[in-house]
């Protein structure tokens, strides 16, 4: 099987039903009066839903060529749900849409989350992957980033009088903020911080962190599927958020097995 074609399919398959939910989500969030912003979702909920279908109507054999042309097609739709994305954020910054319900974290982190997905199809275009040492931390401060701002938003979209639940995610949220500075700081070290004793028990110690927010989010999202917490969760965001923990958690254990490798020089695995 072709690596690139597999590797390219894979984030495709996966990113573009993310993107797909983000229009959903920030359509569910704007004003009645907000069509043409409503009507600009809507059609970017179209392009991945269809981009989301033909990725999966590839096979493994698919020609590198249609995959490369493919990633590149991806890739500029992303790079224009981002600016989307972004032109919403400054509009609620600059309180233009008094009342909208999605939080500006939000929508900066779905931001967040096109520009990564845009950078992974373009590494794999262009072949310019980063060495596994460099790999580690720089996917490790995205998501941990990202599991962060989770625990935040579920802290603040609970019902205040779901007190423990809310709680949890507050501790989460810390948990994770710590995590994350750790790895800004493993970051500003390099290249000397780059050992393998040192990134493994970095992969490691995330990965306890990220099965137990993982567990807290498919435990939260069965409760909201099965009506049984009060929230203005939506059964899909909880869903959603879920399956990015077990992306990230995937990711770790990649790094893990190739750490245990030990063959750090080399690009590998994530690539
Ligand atoms: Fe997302
Ligand atoms: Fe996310």
């Amino acid at each position: 099987m072709d690596e690139f074609v597999a590797r390219s399919l894979d984030e495709i398959r996966f990113w573009s039903r993310i993107m797909k939910e983000h229009s959903f989500f920030l359509g569910l969030g704007f004003r009645c009066e907000d069509t043409q912003l409503k009507k600009e979702a809507d059609r970017f909920y179209a392009i991945f839903e269809d981009i989301e279908r033909r990725s999966h109507e590839f096979q493994a054999n698919a020609d590198p060529h249609t995959i490369k042309n493919f990633n590149t097609e991806v890739a500029i739709a992303a790079t224009h749900i981002w600016a989307f994305k972004r032109m919403v954020l400054g509009l609620i910054l600059q309180c233009k849409l008094p009342g909208q319900t999605n939080f500006p974290l939000l929508v900066d982190h779905i931001s967040r989350e096109a520009n990564y997905f845009r950078n992974r199809l373009e590494e794999l275009n262009t072949g310019r992957l980063e060495p596994l040492p460099d790999a580690v931390i720089d996917e490790n401060v995205f998501f941990l980033k990202i599991m962060a701002d989770h625990s935040k938003f579920i802290n603040h979209l609970l019902d205040p009088s779901e007190r423990k639940l809310v709680e949890q995610a507050r501790e989460f949220s810390n948990d994770f903020d710590m995590l994350m500075f750790q790895a800004i700081d493993l970051s500003s070290m390099r290249p000397q911080s780059q050992t393998v004793p040192l990134l493994s028990q970095f992969v490691d110690q995330n990965k306890v962190s990220v099965k137990a927010l993982r567990d807290f989010k498919k435990t939260a999202r069965d409760l909201i599927n099965e009506c049984r917490i009060k929230s203005i969760i939506h059964p899909l965001l909880a869903d959603h958020v879920f399956r990015e923990a077990e992306r990230f958690l995937s990711i770790l254990d990649m790094f893990d097995q190739a750490l245990s490798g030990a063959k750090v020089n080399k690009r590998e695995i994530l690539h």
